[in-house]
């Protein structure tokens, strides 16, 4: 009699995460790996789950998150695995926890305070110390971390309006080498926020050197997604040749009414380029954004929801206009008696959003925020919405494809050994999930919400999602890019 598997899945129809089509089988699973596809009959198992036809696929990789924190802070990571969610790039937009080798300035520059709005969670001053705690206290999920080069400026500038001296490029760039020897995956830049703006294209360049030696990626949230759209990505298609690393689009869209339908220029742009140096791009599944608030993005939006506010946190959840007539003051004043605060913007166009969606490279990131107050629903909406609303529901693309968006094709772009694919010998990171009911139950107005549809959710081996909630175990880890993997 051979020994039982530690977990048998019967019946499943298995996604396998490369794009193939579906396929019958049973998957065995020994520690934390995938020990046997097939018809496993004649085998037991110490916990077994029968699938009964629905879907065995990867579990999915959340290609853009701010979960640096929540790791630590709220380690069963619900936001996350509720949406089948088993790992998670965190450090985007050039936001990072971590270095913070000096005590972070007070009040907490935006958008760092994204992340913490009092400052307490900056507190580790190498990337190693960071790591190190993730490692102590593993989360539910895996992680793999990039660091933020908004970060970097608020550890080594006193001035963020400036470029940064040399001698404060050559203190970033130790910085960079230090995140990277501890296992940093790559830099991010947020080009785009006030406190980075005034960094030109030679400083990200600079900073980002040692990237080279360790096969790191850049990804970016540009300097323009509207007019400048694609000015911005000349230059982000630069310092990825000139640095010698491939890049990442952070969230690309198309924003203001000026610019939708502008994807169709912007994705040409990238298939070309793409064919000269290795180029790749995420998306999240809806027509709002979300960051902090700002007037200039309140005035091209053409609805505001505010997610959280310091000063008035009774009024997260409201529409900004709504928030002024009550006040009985300009949409502008109201701004100003909130802060600090962030917000919801409607500026995008659906039929970009889809197009972006469909494009061949295009992976899934939820670019979800876990402080806000009321956050934007793709926090705990993305995945599901892309598998129900999209694929089943608008039938964008097949469900195959969908999945290998958030899994096989994620894990080769981010180069993360043995994930996003279900096969023998790979990790056991897992989603199992109804075909026919999976969908998305955030919505603006109730964000915060647990998918429909999902069963199951199995990390390294172990179950963290069942039933409509998390197990406790937290058998994450930090992942590292694979020093010689395809190179994106
Ligand atoms: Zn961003
Ligand atoms: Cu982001």
């Amino acid at each position: 009699m051979q020994e039982p598997f530690d977990l048998l899945i019967r019946n499943a129809q298995i996604v396998d995460g490369t794009g193939a089509p579906r396929f019958a089988g049973d998957i065995g699973v020994r520690a934390a790996r995938i020990d046997r596809i097939g018809d496993l009959a004649g085998h037991r198992g110490r916990t077994e789950i029968d699938l009964a036809g629905r879907i065995a696929a990867p579990g999915f990789i959340d290609a853009h998150t701010h979960d640096d924190r929540l790791l630590l802070s709220g380690g069963e990571m619900a936001p996350k695995v509720s949406q089948g969610i088993t790992t998670v790039i965190g450090g985007n937009c050039g936001i990072s926890l971590a270095p913070m080798p000096r005590p972070v300035p007070q009040p907490v520059t935006p958008p760092l305070n994204l992340l913490d709005g009092e400052g307490g969670w900056f507190r580790f001053r190498r990337f190693a110390d960071y790591v190190q705690a993730l490692r102590r206290q593993p989360a539910a999920t895996n992680c793999a971390m990039l660091v933020g080069h908004t970060t970097l400026r608020v550890a080594c500038l006193d001035d963020l309006q400036r470029p940064a001296t040399e001698g404060q490029i050559t203190q970033m760039r130790a910085l960079v080498q230090e995140a990277m020897e501890a296992g940093a995956i790559g830099v991010s830049t947020g080009l785009f926020y006030e406190q980075a703006v005034a960094a030109p294209t030679e400083e990200v360049i600079e900073t980002c050197r040692p990237l080279k030696d360790f096969n790191g990626l850049y990804c970016t949230h540009m300097r323009d997604e509207a007019d400048g759209i694609m000015d911005s990505l000349a230059e982000t298609f630069r310092i990825g040749r000139e640095v010698g690393v491939p890049v990442v689009i952070s969230h690309h869209k198309l924003v203001g009414r000026a610019n939708y339908g502008r994807s169709e220029e912007t994705l040409a742009f990238i298939r070309s380029q793409m064919k000269l140096q290795p180029i790749c791009l995420d998306c999240y599944p809806y027509t709002a954004g979300s960051t902090v608030l700002s007037a200039d993005r309140a005035a091209t939006s053409a609805r505001v929801i505010v997610s959280w506010s310091q000063a008035l946190p009774e009024l997260a959840g409201r529409d900004l206009a709504d928030i002024a007539r009550e006040l009985g003051v300009s949409q502008e004043e109201a701004i100003g008696r909130l802060q600090p605060a962030g917000a919801i913007y409607f500026r995008m166009d659906e039929a970009d959003v889809q197009r972006i969606l469909q494009f061949e490279d295009t992976m899934i990131g939820s670019d979800g925020l876990p402080h806000d107050a009321s956050p934007h629903p793709r926090l705990w909406g993305s995945f599901p919405r892309v598998l129900g609303h999209y694929s089943r529901t608008l039938g964008l693309f097949p469900l195959e494809q969908a999945v290998h968006k958030m899994t096989g094709l994620t894990a080769r772009k981010f180069g993360l050994a043995g994930r996003g694919v279900i096969a023998e010998g790979a990790h056991a990171d897992l989603a199992l999930f109804d075909p026919d009911t999976v969908d998305e139950a955030a919505t603006y107005a109730e964000p915060i919400a647990p998918a429909r549809g999902i069963d199951t959710v199995v990390v390294n081996g172990r179950i963290v999602w069942r039933a409509g909630r998390a197990t406790g175990a937290r058998p994450g880890q930090v992942l590292s890019r694979a020093r010689h993997g395809e190179a994106a």
